[in-house]
């Protein structure tokens, strides 16, 4: 079964043209059971980009109950580093935009409530979407408000009525999971109030670009953005790009502020950005045929490493079943031939395979027992984190190795 191709621009109309093929790809949230390897979904995996608006999308889309639902894996709050970031961003909101008495807080993806219990724990009246049942529940034990359901015109128009206007909409890693971003910009448009903002954070595509981390393109990532792409579809909703933050979580993201149109005068950094995504050219079709050049060598030289390793007999595991790796398993057709097993800490990937390549996942406990020669680390958006916890696998002889940017070992 394939998913519908897009023939036209999610967001404006315009024509897409096709920059990139990652091939057959499986849901990348979607670790089977052993026993349960049929009826796994594929789907082509390929960017293009909108002639008309710049905006890098994929061209195929994967229907959203397929990847959000009660089982969905993917836990927030088991990285340390990200609790820190996201309890510091509650506390940025409540101490800038949620000042005023009864001020109201949404939050798309609140996920297991990683930011929003912060918001929770000062009292401030709030309201988390998350469609995926199972981590909602997570989230309602943080002491955080959740509505298990989709963000979009019709159900922010429902919030608007009981729980009235939105001083800040917050959202991380989900807004460019929605391909019916046309949607979700007007019910934003709709819940926020006249000077309200939403803001969110998401994968920056310079730093895509910049990194060649392909890995960042898989079906729940269905925009790649930057500060041209992401002015241009506000404007097409009455919004406007206020202010820009570059961030350094999750391998490179920028926070985009968008207030309405008219609302706010833009910060410095907006103009500073759109003038750096000139000079680098990160907006136009140039830039994407160097990445797409760039990743096709990775994958030759990925490959070629792991296949001398396994010649010289060398073990071979990999760190963090991201949803990032299924893109790099699949596309470069690594399989429990030339990585045995893959450690991670999220119990519901645990004692699964990964999706499509079908790489067994162990918890992180028996990374040590024993260690393999080389480990492939899949985490690497969460490389500092690992390292400092993993000092034992380089004292016992053990490498890394590092494809973003390059293939490495160390
Ligand atoms: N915000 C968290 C973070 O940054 O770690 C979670 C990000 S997770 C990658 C994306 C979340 O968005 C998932 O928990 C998913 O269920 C949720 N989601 C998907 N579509 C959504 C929608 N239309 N409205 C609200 N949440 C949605
Ligand atoms: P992410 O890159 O989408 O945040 O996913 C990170 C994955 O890596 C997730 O499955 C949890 C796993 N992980 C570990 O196994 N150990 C760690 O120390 C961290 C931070 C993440
Ligand atoms: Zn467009």
């Amino acid at each position: 079964m394939t998913a519908p191709a897009v023939t036209g621009c999610r967001i404006c109309g315009g024509p897409v043209t096709e920059m990139l093929d990652l091939g057959r790809q499986p849901l990348s949230d979607a670790f089977p059971r052993p026993a349960d390897l049929d009826g796994e979904f594929f789907y082509r995996l390929a960017v293009g980009r909108c002639a008309d608006c710049t905006m890098v999308q994929l061209v195929e889309e994967v229907p959203r109950e397929r990847m959000f639902h009660h089982d969905y894996p993917y836990r927030s709050s088991l990285s340390s580093v990200m609790r820190a970031h996201f309890t510091g961003t509650g506390r940025e909101l409540l101490a800038t935009e949620l000042t005023r008495p009864g001020a109201f807080c949404v939050e798309l993806g609140c996920n297991d409530g990683v930011m929003l219990r912060t918001v929770a724990a000062a009292g401030v009246r709030h309201l988390g979407f998350e469609p995926s049942a199972g981590v909602a529940e997570l989230a309602r034990g943080q002491g955080v408000r959740v509505r298990t359901d989709f963000f979009e015109e019709e159900t922010a128009a429902d919030v608007l009525a009981t729980d009235g206007p939105a001083d800040v909409i917050y959202a991380a890693n989900t807004i460019c999971h929605l391909p019916y971003l046309d949607s979700v910009l007007r019910g934003a448009r709709l819940l926020l109030a006249p000077g309200g903002v939403l803001v969110f954070e998401d994968p920056y595509l310079g730093d895509i670009l910049a990194r060649t981390a392909f890995d960042q393109i898989y079906d729940e990532h269905f925009y790649y953005f930057t500060a041209h792409s992401v002015r241009a579809a506000a404007a097409r909703f009455g919004l406007e790009l206020v202010d820009v933050r570059r961030l350094p979580v999750h391998g490179g993201e920028v926070r985009y502020t968008l207030a309405r149109a008219g609302a706010r005068t833009p910060s410095p950094a907006v103009a500073d950005l759109l003038r750096q995504e000139r000079e680098q050219g990160v907006t136009g079709e140039a830039a994407l045929r160097r990445f797409a050049a760039a990743v096709a060598r990775t994958r030759s030289e990925l490959v070629a490493l792991l296949r001398s390793l396994r010649e010289e007999g060398r073990t071979v595991a990999a760190y963090g079943a991201t949803a990032k790796s299924a893109t790099v398993t699949n596309y470069c057709g690594l399989g429990p031939e030339l990585i045995s097993y893959v450690c991670d800490t999220t119990p519901a990937k645990q004692g699964r395979l990964t999706p499509g390549a079908h790489i067994p996942v162990r918890p992180p406990e028996a990374f040590a027992d024993p260690y393999p020669d080389y480990a492939v680390l899949f985490a690497w958006n969460h490389a500092e984190e690992i390292m400092a916890k993993e000092t034992g696998f380089r004292a016992a002889g053990g490498r890394w190795i590092h494809y973003v940017p390059t293939v490495r070992v160390r």
